[in-house]
């Protein structure tokens, strides 16, 4: 029986977990998505190709890998089959490859409506990506969602008939306007057929390729702290990105359970809003955005950048079993002549070493730092970590020392191939 490892992002996602995946998936037989839905997006560039995708995991793109869209994701048909088409008309074997979960649940056009409307009449606003991700959580958990394989049931138009009834009656007693049934029914019906040949029960396919030995990877959404337990309540997204959702959204047991990469950049950036204690709101702040690109992939939101937090890192570390880290952009940051990273938090006068997503305690927390030294010069051909500049390997050791844990695999340039693995 072979382990599966998994590849979780550290902070607020948008670490570069795509990548990693990527290159794990190069070897690997399957590659899983367990949790998140469309809010997601992970850019990887091969031959010069931007890939941006949102729901399929990226392990599609080398070609000879089975990617599960698992039981915990939540799909909207709409975007999934528009992905499916980009990645055809780039030559991706999608029908080969790609393995829908009947019991994931759907995203219905009715949750994008609430998404925005819940965010309208919130005081303080989550920032959310409107495509309708916590509502359909919502419908999942109060039992009213409608699943994948529901669209293959003799019932369906009832089932969907009820749900858009009584949301009808919320957006009516709202002042909204309501949602059209026979619209929504005619395009689930033709995105029914479409998505058919996927759809299997890819519970027992997970389990029949661990005991087949198979080599399998699996890509985590979003991040640790934008987990819904474990994240900076309420500015999170309504799903565990940690280790346990891994589980419950796959069918895999924690015996099954290999390596775990935890992902993370040589700064930090977060999208919407919620406390971040290494922000830089200034043109240090700035330039780093310039510098890493860090504009959404899903929203185009320019993110909020600062410094790398090991204080937040070691509680990732903690929660999620993470074996090994993946630091990215360090070609980034090697172009800063001086650059910071937080190595505690000093709160009410005291200094922290612990990290805890109580919103009082981050809103006054202080980061304290210690200085690096930049100008890494291009990094981009290196292979191995003795052919990286002094600078940059003490960063590295660093970490590694605060952490306890190894940096395995190291970005230096966006292309797939930029990569050094220890
Ligand atoms: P939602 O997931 O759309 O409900 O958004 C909730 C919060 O999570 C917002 O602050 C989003 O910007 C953030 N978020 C959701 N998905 C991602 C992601 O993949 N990367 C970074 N931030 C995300």
């Amino acid at each position: 029986m072979s382990k599966v490892s998994v590849v979780l992002g550290c902070f607020y996602g948008d670490e570069g977990k795509g990548r990693t995946t990527d290159y794990l998936a190069q070897t690997a037989d399957m590659s899983i998505r367990a949790t998140g839905g469309n809010n997601a997006g992970h850019t990887v560039t091969i031959d010069n190709v931007k890939y941006a995708l949102h729901l399929v995991p990226s392990g599609i793109l080398s070609n000879h890998t089975i990617a599960v869209i698992g039981n915990g994701v939540v799909i909207d048909p709409k975007v999934l089959i528009e992905e499916i088409n980009m990645l055809k008309e780039n030559g991706i074997k999608v029908d080969e490859y790609l393995k829908i979960s009947d019991k994931a649940h759907l995203i219905l056009p009715y949750h994008c409506m609430l998404d925005a409307l819940l965010e309208d009449k919130r005081t303080n606003k989550i920032g959310t990506t409107k495509r309708g991700i916590g509502p359909c959580y919502c419908d999942k958990f109060e039992r009213s969602g409608l699943r994948v394989e529901d669209l293959y049931k003799s019932n369906f138009k009832e089932l969907l008939k009820e749900q858009i009834d009584k949301k009808n009656e919320l957006f009516a007693a709202n002042g909204y306007d309501k949602c059209n049934f026979k619209e929504i029914y005619k395009s689930y019906t033709e995105y029914a057929k479409v998505l058919k040949p996927y759809v299997c029960d890819t519970i027992n396919l997970i389990h029949q390729a661990l005991k087949d030995d198979k080599n399998v990877v699996c890509e985590g959404a979003q991040a640790t702290l934008l987990d819904i337990d474990f994240g900076s309540y309420p500015y999170v997204t309504s799903s565990n990105p940690t280790i346990g959702g891994i589980l419950t959204g796959t069918g895999l047991s924690h015996k099954d359970i290999g390596d775990v990469y935890g992902v993370i950049k040589a700064y930090s950036s977060r999208v919407g809003e919620g406390p971040y204690v290494t922000e830089l709101t200034d043109e240090t702040g700035d330039l780093i955005r310039e510098l890493g690109h860090e504009y959404g992939t899903t929203t185009k939101r320019p993110r909020r950048c600062g410094w790398l937090d090991l204080v937040a890192l070691n509680y990732s570390i903690k929660l999620n079993g993470i074996t090994y880290i993946n630091l990215n952009h360090l070609d980034t940051i090697g172009k800063l002549d001086k650059f910071k990273v937080c190595y505690a938090y000093e709160f009410e006068g005291q200094e922290t070493y612990d990290f805890t997503t109580n919103e009082e305690f981050l809103r006054n927390s202080k980061p304290l730092y210690k200085e690096f030294e930049g100008n890494f010069g291009d990094i981009s051909n290196c292979r191995t970590f003795d052919e990286l500049p002094i600078n940059a390997k003490k960063y590295i050791n660093y970490i590694e020392e605060y952490t306890g844990c190894t940096v395995k695999l190291i970005g230096v340039g966006a292309d797939r191939e930029c990569m050094i693995i220890r």
